[in-house]
Formats: C-alpha cells, sequence, structure tokens
C-alpha cells in the first residue's frame, strides 16, 4: 500500500462522523451494479419494440443509479443514523402528535397474512382483511360517536376533502345550494385549502381575546347560504372549545353541517366524542392518534365518519356485514364514488385497529388523559421562562410564546427552537397557529415521561439563560446537528429536482 492510498481517506461506506455529508445514490452509482439479479429468459436480449409499440419506448434511456444491495442498506442506514426520530427521543411537534408508538402494532402490520394480500382479492379470498376494516370502522365509530366511516382517505387533509363532498353531496341532495364555510382564524392551513377544493369559499371567524370562537362574529357571519364550519376541538392554540354547544347550535340552524377536525383527538380519544359535542362529520389522522409515526410524509390514514344523514353519501364500495354473517363489498346507496384508488392505507389502517384493540376502553382514556397532564405540566413548569400564549389550563399541547424574550434579547422562537436540536430534542413546531406571536407550541404526547419533560424544560431554561447572556449565538444554532442552520426559503424557491441533480 502506498503512502498516498494509505492516506487517502475514509472508505465511502464508513460511518459518517460530524458534519460529513452522505453522497447521493447518484454519486455512489457504479455503472452495471445492480441490487437484483433477473432470471435470464432471453427476452431482455431481444428489442423492446417487440413487445411494445413506438409511442411506449423512450427516446432516450432512463437514469438510474446502479447499486447493489450491500449499497443501499449502508447509505439508508447511514442517512437514518442521522436523523431525529420518535425512537430516540423526546419530538414534541405540535399540532402533529408525533408520539412513540407500541412495536406491537407495526409487527401486527408486517405479518405476512396481513401484507401478502392483494387488494383486488375477491371479498371471498379476503374475509379476514374485510372483517378487519369493518372492526375498525365500528370503533371508530364508538371512540368518534358517529353512525358509519370511510376508511379511503389517504391522510388527515384528504379527509377534509372528502368531508367536504360529503357535505356538498348532502346539500345537493335537498336541492339547498350553499356557497361558503365557515373556519375560525386560529385553523390549520389545510381547512381553507379543502374548502376551496371542494368548490366553497372561506369565511374566516376571528378569535376573541380567550384564543376561542367569537360567538357573536360567528352569528353575524351565519346564514342560509352556509354549508357549514369547520372546527378542531381542542382548537390549534391547544383550547377546548367551551361554546361547542352553542355553536353547534348556531349552525344547525341556519341548516349547516359541523366538520370535526380530527388532527387534535388524541386529547379527547376515550373521553370526550365529537358526536355529542354536535358534529356531523369527523376526520381522524389515525397516523397521529392511532399508532403510525408519520415522519418523512406518510403513510398516514384520514378516514371520516358522518352521522347516520349523511352515512348514504360515503365513498364506496366499503366492507360490510353480510346478513349470512360472512363480509362483502357494498356501495353506499348514494356514494361519492371512490377517494383512494382501493381501499386506503390497509396497513396504517391494521396498526390503528392494534392500537385500539392493546389500549382497550380503559387504556384509550389515559392516552388523552397523560397528553394533557404532559403539556399543562410543561406549561407551568415554563412559567418563568417562556409563558403561555394564554395564561389559562391546556389540554394536549401548550402555546407558548417567545414574544417578550424577543423584545428583550433580540432572539427569536426559531432561535429556541434550533437550540433545542444541540440539547438532544426535537424542536416544537413555530410561529403556528398564525395568531400567537413567536408561537412555540409544544405537545409532548401521553408518552414522555416526567424525567423527560424535565429535562426538556432544563434544556429550554439554558437556552434562554444563553439569549440574556449572548442571543447572538442562539441565531446559528444548531451547531451539534449534521447539517446546521439550513435557509429554509430556498428549498422552495430554488427547486432542484432529483432527476436535474442525477444529470448534473
Ligand atoms: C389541525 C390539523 N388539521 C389537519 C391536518 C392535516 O393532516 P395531514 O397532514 O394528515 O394531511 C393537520 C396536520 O398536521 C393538522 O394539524
Amino acid at each position: 500500500m502506498t503512502s498516498e492510498g494509505f492516506a487517502g481517506g475514509r472508505a465511502a461506506s464508513a460511518p459518517l462522523m460530524g458534519h460529513e455529508t452522505e453522497p447521493t445514490m447518484f454519486e455512489l452509482s457504479v455503472p452495471g451494479r445492480s441490487a437484483v439479479q433477473l432470471r435470464t429468459t432471453g427476452l431482455a436480449e431481444r428489442p423492446m419494440s417487440e413487445f411494445l409499440g413506438p409511442e411506449h419506448l423512450r427516446d432516450t434511456p432512463v437514469v438510474l443509479a446502479n447499486l447493489s444491495e450491500r449499497d443501499l442498506v449502508g447509505h439508508f442506514t447511514r442517512l437514518s443514523a442521522r436523523q431525529f426520530s420518535v425512537d430516540l427521543g423526546a419530538y414534541p411537534l405540535g399540532s402533529c402528535t408525533m408520539k412513540y408508538n407500541p412495536k406491537f402494532c407495526d409487527a401486527v402490520a408486517g405479518d405476512p397474512a396481513l401484507n401478502s394480500v392483494h387488494p383486488g382479492a375477491p371479498a371471498a379470498l379476503s374475509q379476514g382483511w374485510l372483517e378487519l376494516l369493518v372492526s375498525l370502522e365500528e370503533k371508530l365509530c364508538d371512540i368518534t360517536g358517529m353512525a358509519a366511516a370511510t376508511l379511503q382517505p389517504a391522510a388527515g387533509a384528504a379527509g377534509e376533502l372528502t368531508g367536504l363532498l360529503l357535505m356538498r353531496a348532502y346539500h345537493a341532495s335537498r336541492s339547498d345550494v350553499r356557497r361558503r364555510v365557515i373556519i375560525p382564524d386560529s385553523a390549520h392551513g389545510t381547512n381553507p385549502a379543502s374548502v376551496t377544493l371542494g368548490g366553497y369559499e372561506v369565511t374566516t371567524v376571528p378569535s376573541n381575546e380567550r384564543g376561542l370562537v367569537d360567538l357573536d362574529a360567528l352569528r353575524a357571519a351565519l346564514g342560509p347560504d352556509v354549508a357549514g364550519i369547520m372546527l378542531t376541538n381542542p382548537n390549534t392554540v391547544g383550547l377546548f372549545e367551551e361554546e361547542i354547544e352553542e355553536i353547534a347550535a348556531a349552525v344547525h340552524e341556519v341548516g349547516g353541517l359541523l366538520y370535526y377536525d380530527g388532527a387534535n383527538l388524541n386529547a379527547i380519544v376515550g373521553v370526550v366524542r365529537p358526536g355529542d359535542m354536535g358534529f356531523d362529520i369527523v376526520h381522524m389522522n389515525l397516523h397521529k392518534t392511532f399508532a403510525t409515526p408519520h415522519g418523512g410524509g406518510g403513510p398516514g390514514a384520514g378516514p371520516v365518519a358522518v352521522s347516520a344523514r349523511l352515512a348514504d353519501f360515503l365513498p364506496g364500495p366499503k366492507a360490510a356485514r353480510a346478513a349470512d354473517g360472512t363480509f362483502e363489498w357494498r356501495r353506499p346507496a348514494r356514494s361519492i364514488g371512490r377517494v383512494h384508488g382501493w381501499h386506503g392505507n390497509a396497513l396504517v389502517l391494521a396498526r390503528a385497529l392494534a392500537y385500539i384493540d392493546v389500549h382497550g376502553a380503559d387504556g384509550l382514556p389515559r392516552v388523552a388523559q397523560h397528553a394533557v397532564l404532559n403539556a399543562n405540566w410543561l406549561r407551568q413548569r415554563l412559567r418563568e421562562v417562556l409563558p403561555a400564549a394564554y395564561d389559562r389550563p391546556c389540554m394536549h399541547e401548550a402555546v407558548l410564546t417567545a414574544s417578550s424574550l424577543k423584545a428583550e434579547t433580540g432572539a427569536r422562537g426559531l432561535d429556541v427552537a434550533k437550540a433545542l436540536l444541540d440539547e438532544g430534542f426535537h424542536a416544537p413546531t413555530v410561529y403556528f397557529p398564525l395568531i400567537v406571536d413567536e408561537a412555540l407550541m409544544f405537545e409532548p404526547t401521553e408518552t414522555e415521561s416526567p424525567q423527560t419533560l424535565e429535562a426538556l424544560a432544563q434544556a429550554l431554561e439554558r437556552i434562554v439563560a444563553q439569549a440574556r447572556q449572548d442571543a447572538q449565538i442562539l441565531q446559528h444554532a444548531p451547531y451539534h446537528t449534521p447539517v446546521s442552520r439550513v435557509d429554509e426559503a430556498r428549498a422552495a424557491r430554488q427547486l432542484v429536482s432529483t432527476e436535474d441533480a442525477a444529470l448534473r
């Protein structure tokens, strides 16, 4: 070995250190390498045009990375070791309910008896799956206080659109033309987007000084052209809408429907039911409350449950119990059609059923109670460090504000969140809800212990003390993560697609 070779750097496959970057798959690519060995049939040597018409053939070969299985496993394992995850530590990302979930649920989803069944298999050959879907639908209806549900929507926002299409179908069936949907100003951005996609106009109602829907402003906004209202309860400020019964009565009085955005169901699961509050349509984010970790974009599931008067409009086909006790696919009488290519993200549905069953009727309320207790403990513990936006008991998330810290030291909420990464905690949600200045939204969830919450509080105390001493240092945090402060707007403004990157 020459001395040059000896000093020639680390092997491409060595574990990454500090700020080193992992090469892209294209940079690791070696021509001719492959992760699969296909059986030689002789077909590959024959020209493609023997099998496909010219309109289906590409002019140029597709650019793909050539990697062995070994290369791929190394690449993704090295990348995964640079990530923060719920398995590694606390992930208090408000409104997202990023909680640790029992590995049992993953084991269920990994069972080949479930995951080797094709969704197009005839009902007679997939009775177990149909029973699972029926059982999940029944349990979700029990939890929400609704009559029937669709399991098809693939995420919360897909559930919202489904719910709005159901609202539209319901009003259309009564030849009742309505134009507007009401949304509070604290709502998640997907709500107004779904309203627009559903063909309605958004009317925004302001929150009052207590962070709740301003009932007088709502009453003033209501009219015969209002199709419904979209609400999440507890709302995105983490507060329970105490006047929900008055809100429901006012909306129903003008013939509107109440849509429940179930992103915050973790706060009330097993304790209070949206159906009992007066809601007509409810979506649930199974990937939040019921067991699927959802970092990195999915997969998720956003089932929509409805009251009896909307059941006939649900997407179909739906798994249903036949008169002879077997299970079959059935299309609701006035179905709006499909909202998913098949029956929904099936393994997320299987995880959710496992989660509900493993907790049982006694365990589910404890999920909500501990989530609320943890958030209030943190809010109270941080009282002198970062005050709550609204000084009163919260539900499952504590919305704090760095407004006075910024005025005093110049350190922003973003700086505090980034500095938390150096302390070994995932950053909270920042600058949401929009109605809170310098918002830091902590959702500790029920799965974190008092010791972890105390460590989180101490980390925040250190960060705030640092801000008071020298806030400039925080402006460049984090310092100890594989990637430090990035320009968050640039990626969206100067998009480099993967294919461009490969061709460079
Ligand atoms: C209040 C609220 N509504 C809706 C959504 C949308 O859910 P999804 O991300 O599953 O589409 C979210 C997501 O965080 C949310 O927090």
